[in-house]
C-alpha cells in the first residue's frame, strides 16, 4: 500500500541545518497498523509530514520516495497530492486543535472538506455523511457538535472531530500523529479501539505515530523504531518486542515498566541533529558500542531469517567480518 524509500528532509535554522529525517525507508502493508515510535525529537512527526508532502519552509525534502499505490507521493504535483490527502489518505496531526478552524462550525469544516473532494453537494447531503462519520467516532450527540465550534470542544472530543473528518471520505490509509498523547488513558483507550475498528472492518491501513511502546505492543502489527532521524529498527511487533535486536530498542523496551508511560528515561542525550554524528548515531549511550560504531555507519540489514524484519546495527549484523569484530573488540577493552 505505502513503500517509503530513503526520504531525507532538512530543515535550514539559525544555528546551521537540522538532519530531521535521514534515508528513511518502511513499508504499510494493506491492512496493516504500523507503529513509528521514539524520543521526542527523532523525527517521527517531519517523517509522515514529508510522505504526506506537508513540509513548508524552511523544511525540504532533500530525496527519497514513497510510493503509494504506484504514485510517488513525493513525486506528483501539489494539486494532486492534496486531491489524495482526505480522500485517499486521511491525517490526524498531532494537536486536534491546529487542524480545526476557530470561526467555522464544525458541520461547515465537514462540509467544505467533502466538496473540495466529492464536488457539489447540498449542505443536507455532507452533514448526513458527517453525522455518520462523527456516530463512527463514538460521538453520541453528533448533531450538537456539529452545530458548535473548535473552542466549545473538550480535548477527547475535539480529537474525535478530527478523526471524523480525517476518515469521512473513506481514506484506504490513515495516518496519525500521537493521536491520544494529550487525552486521559480511558479515552486514550477509547479512541485507539475505534481507530483499530475504522481499520480491520473496513480493511485499511494505519501509520500510527506514538510514545508508549504499551500502545504498539497492542495494536500495531509492525513497529518502526526511529533514533536521530533514522529507522534503526523494524519488523513484527511481536517478533521485535520479544527479542528486540537493536541496544537502543531494547534499552527503550527495559526502560518502560508501565504502559502509558513516556519515552525518554534512558541515560545520555540524543545527539544534535545539526552536527550530525558520524557512525551510528546512538554509539554515545551504547553500553555495547565498539570501536567501529562511532565511526562508520551501520547498513540496515535483515535479523537472521526473519522476513521484514531489520536492524542497523553493527553488533547483530549476521554476515559481519569476525575478525573485524575481534579488533573491534580488543580496541573497545583497549580504549
Ligand atoms: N519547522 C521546523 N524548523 C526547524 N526544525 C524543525 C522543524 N520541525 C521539526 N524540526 C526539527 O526536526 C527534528 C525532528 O522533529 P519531529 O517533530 O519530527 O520530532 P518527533 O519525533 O515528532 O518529536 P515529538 O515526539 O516531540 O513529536 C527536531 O530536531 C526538530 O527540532
Ligand atoms: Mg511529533
Amino acid at each position: 500500500m505505502l513503500e517509503v524509500e530513503n526520504v531525507t528532509t532538512r530543515f535550514r535554522s539559525r544555528r546551521g541545518v537540522v538532519h530531521a529525517v535521514n534515508g528513511v525507508s518502511f513499508r504499510v502493508g494493506s491492512s496493516e497498523i504500523v507503529g513509528i515510535v521514539g524520543e521526542s525529537g527523532c523525527g517521527k512527526s517531519a517523517t509522515i509530514r514529508s510522505v504526506l508532502g506537508l513540509i513548508q519552509p524552511p523544511g525540504e525534502i532533500v530525496g527519497g520516495r514513497a510510493v503509494f499505490d504506484g504514485t510517488d507521493l513525493l513525486a506528483i504535483p501539489a494539486g494532486a497530492l492534496r486531491r489524495l490527502r482526505g480522500s485517499e489518505i486521511g491525517f490526524v496531526a498531532q494537536n486536534p486543535f491546529g487542524s480545526l478552524n476557530p470561526i467555522l462550525s464544525v458541520a461547515a469544516q465537514f462540509h467544505n472538506l467533502i466538496v473540495a473532494h466529492r464536488g457539489r453537494l447540498s449542505r443536507k447531503q455532507t452533514r448526513d455523511m458527517a453525522l455518520q462519520a462523527l456516530q463512527s467516532v463514538g460521538i453520541s450527540g453528533p448533531e450538537r457538535v456539529l452545530d458548535g465550534y473548535a473552542h466549545e470542544l473538550s480535548g477527547g472530543m475535539a480529537q474525535r472531530v478530527v478523526i471524523g473528518m480525517a476518515t469521512v471520505l473513506g481514506p484506504r490509509l490513515l495516518v496519525a500523529d500521537e493521536p491520544t498523547t494529550a487525552l486521559d488513558m480511558t479515552i486514550q483507550r477509547q479512541i485507539l479501539d475505534l481507530l483499530q475498528d475504522l481499520v480491520r472492518k473496513r480493511e485499511r491501513s494505519m501509520i500510527l505515530v506514538t510514545h508508549d511502546l504499551g500502545v504498539v505492543a497492542q495494536y500495531c502489527d509492525r513497529v518502526v523504531v526511529m533514533y536521530a532521524g533514522k529507522v534503526i529498527e523494524t519488523g513484527p511487533t511481536a517478533q521485535v518486542f520479544a527479542r528486540p535486536a537493536h541496544p537502543y530498542t531494547q534499552a527503550l523496551l527495559g526502560s518502560v515498566p508501565r504502559r502509558g508511560e513516556e519515552i525518554g528515561i534512558l541515560a545520555g542525550r540524543v545527539p544534535s541533529l545539526i552536527d550530525y554524528p558520524p557512525g551510528c548515531a546512538f554509539s554515545n549511550r551504547c553500553v555495547h558500542a565498539l570501536d567501529r560504531c562511532a565511526r562508520i555507519v551501520p547498513a540496515s540489514r535483515p535479523v537472521a531469517g526473519e522476513d521484514g524484519w531489520n536492524v542497523s546495527c553493527h553488533l547483530v549484523s549476521g554476515d559481519a567480518d569476525p575478525l573485524s569484530r575481534e579488533e573491534d573488540v580488543r580496541a573497545h577493552r583497549a580504549g
